[in-house]
C-alpha cells in the first residue's frame, strides 16, 4: 500500500491481540538458531524486520521452517555458524544489524550486513567501539560511521564497558559478543533499558549477574555450544498495543482491551504517562509466562487528557512510544513536554523532526527542541497530506492523530508499516470501523 487516507473516528470499542514483540522476536530468532536442538517460536513477529533476522540465521546454518499452526520451528546449530556466502540484508532493522554484528564478532566467519537507506544512515560506531575494544574486526563500509558492516570474526577478550548512551541495542550487542568470550563481560548502563536479552539468556540457564544497571555475563565458548533449545511464546508487542491504548485514551466513550501483551516493566512507562495524563487504565497480569516475560491484559477507557512532562530515566522505557506521547499531547489540556530524548534523532527517521513537522501540518501547536518537543493541546485541523519519512512508527502515530482530525488525512509511503506491524490497517478497521478511504 503506497498511501492511505484516514478519517475521523467517533469512538473505539473492542478487543484484540497485537502481533508478537519485535525486540523479543529478533533475540529468540538468534539464540534458538544457536541452540542445540529444536525450538518452537509461537507468536513470533512475521514482519519484514524479524524475518530478515531469521533468514540471516538460516544463511549461517540454522534450519528454519513454518509449522501448520503458524509457529516457527528452528533447528539450532549447536553453537557453530558458517560464513553466509552472501550479503545479509537486515532491511530496516537497527536491532537486527546491531545485535547480529555483536553476535557474529566472536565466530570465525566472514559476514557483511546491509540494509535499506534508513538503516544505512544510522550510527554504527556505537557498536563498533566496544566490539573493537573486545578485539573484534568490524569495518563500517558506509560514510560517517554507518553500514554496511563487514565482520571478520575471531577471538574476543573480556571487557568492562560503560555505555555512552542508554541503548539496549548497544548493551545487547556487547552481551551477545560476550557469549564467545572466555571470561567476564561487564556492561554498565547509564539508565535502565529494555532487558529482553538478559531475560532470554537467564531463561536458557545462562549465568548472568544483574545488579541494577550493571550486568556481568560469564562468557564461556563451551556453554555457547550447549545452549538448550526450548519453546518460546512471544508476548504481544507493547509498542504495537500502544497505538490503540493512546487512540482509545484520547477518545471519550471508547473502551479497548488488548490481551496477552508484554508487560515488561522496562517497556511500559507509557502506562504511567497515560495515567498521569488522566487516562482510565486497568491492567491484569497473566499467570503464564511470568518466569520469563510477564504478559497481561490492558483495558483503557477514553476521556479527556491533561498535559505532562516526560524526561530523564523514563525516556529509554518508552523511547518508541514518544511519537504517541506527542499525539496524546496534541489533544490534551495544557502543555506536554518531552525532554532528554535526543536519541529520537537517530531512529528510523529523525523522530523529533518528523513528529514536529507532521503535527505542525495537522494544525497543532508544537515547538521542536534539540532533545524533544513541546505540544500544546487544541483542535486538530487535518485535511492535509503527511510524509511518512519512511518510518513505520511515524505512519502509525499519525494515523492515530488523524482519527481526531476535523478533516481526513492522507499519509504517503506507508508500506514501511510492514517492518513492525503487518496487520496494523486491519486492526485499525476492527477497532474504529470504516475510517480508511
Ligand atoms: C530496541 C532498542 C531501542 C528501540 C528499538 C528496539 C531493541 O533502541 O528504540 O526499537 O530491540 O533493543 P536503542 O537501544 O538503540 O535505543
Amino acid at each position: 500500500m503506497q498511501k492511505v487516507r484516514v478519517g475521523s473516528a467517533e469512538r473505539m470499542r473492542g478487543g484484540l491481540r497485537v502481533p508478537g514483540d519485535k525486540s523479543i522476536s529478533h533475540r529468540v530468532a538468534m539464540l534458538s538458531s544457536l541452540a542445540t536442538g529444536t525450538s518452537t517460536l509461537s507468536g513470533f513477529l512475521k514482519s519484514e524486520d524479524c524475518l530478515n533476522t531469521l533468514y540471516a540465521m538460516a544463511a549461517m546454518g540454522a534450519h528454519v521452517s513454518e509449522l501448520k499452526g503458524g509457529e516457527i520451528r528452528v533447528e539450532g546449530t549447536g553453537g557453530v555458524l558458517r560464513s553466509p556466502g552472501k550479503v545479509l540484508d537486515m532491511g530496516n532493522s537497527g536491532t537486527g544489524m546491531r545485535l547480529l554484528t555483536g553476535l557474529l564478532a566472536g565466530f570465525p566467519i566472514e559476514a557483511e550486513l546491509t540494509g535499506d537507506r534508513s538503516l544505512l544512515s544510522r550510527p554504527m560506531k556505537r557498536i563498533q567501539h566496544p566490539l573493537h575494544e573486545m578485539g573484534a574486526s568490524v569495518a563500517l563500509l558506509g560514510a560517517n560511521g554507518c553500514g554496511p558492516i563487514r565482520i571478520s570474526g575471531g577471538r574476543l577478550h573480556p571487557i568492562t564497558y560503560t555505555l555512552p548512551v542508554a541503548s539496549a541495542q548497544i548493551k545487547s550487542a556487547v552481551l551477545l559478543a560476550g557469549l564467545s568470550v572466555d571470561g567476564e563481560v561487564c556492561v554498565i548502563e547509564p539508565e535502565e533499558t529494555r532487558d529482553h536479552t538478559e531475560r532470554i539468556l537467564t531463561a536458557l540457564g545462562y549465568p548472568l549477574e544483574i545488579n541494577g544497571r550493571t550486568i556481568i555475563l560469564h562468557g564461556n565458548p563451551d556453554r555457547l555450544k550447549n545452549l538448550p533449545a526450548r519453546d518460546w511464546k512471544v508476548p504481544g508487542d507493547f509498542s504495537s498495543a500502544a497505538f490503540w491504548l493512546v487512540a482509545a485514551a484520547m477518545t471519550p466513550g471508547s473502551e479497548v482491551t488488548i490481551e496477552r501483551v508484554g508487560l515488561n516493566p522496562r517497556r511500559t512507562a507509557l502506562l504511567r504517562v497515560l495515567e498521569r495524563m488522566g487516562a482510565d487504565l486497568q491492567i491484569r497480569a497473566d499467570a503464564e509466562n511470568a518466569d520469563w516475560e510477564q504478559t497481561g491484559t490492558v483495558t483503557v477507557k477514553g476521556g479527556s487528557l491533561r498535559g505532562t512532562t516526560v524526561c530523564g530515566k523514563e525516556i529509554p522505557n518508552l523511547i518508541d512510544e514518544l511519537p504517541l506521547v506527542a499525539v496524546a499531547g496534541a489533544v490534551a489540556e495544557g502543555e506536554t513536554i518531552v525532554a532528554d530524548a535526543a536519541e529520537l534523532r537517530v531512529k528510523e527517521s529523525d523522530r523529533i523532526a518528523s513528529v514536529c513537522r507532521n503535527l505542525d501540518l495537522m494544525g497543532c501547536n508544537v515547538e521542536e527542541r534539540q532533545d524533544g518537543f513541546m505540544v500544546r493541546g487544541g483542535p486538530v485541523a487535518g485535511g492535509v497530506t503527511l510524509q511518512s519519512y519512511m518510518d513505520h512508527r511515524i505512519v502509525m502515530a499519525m494515523s492515530v492523530l488523524a482519527l481526531h482530525a476535523a478533516k481526513p488525512v492522507v499519509i504517503e509511503d506507508v508500506a514501511c508499516v510492514a517492518t513492525s506491524y503487518p496487520t496494523f490497517w486491519q486492526d485499525l478497521e476492527t477497532l474504529c470501523g470504516n475510517v480508511i478511504g
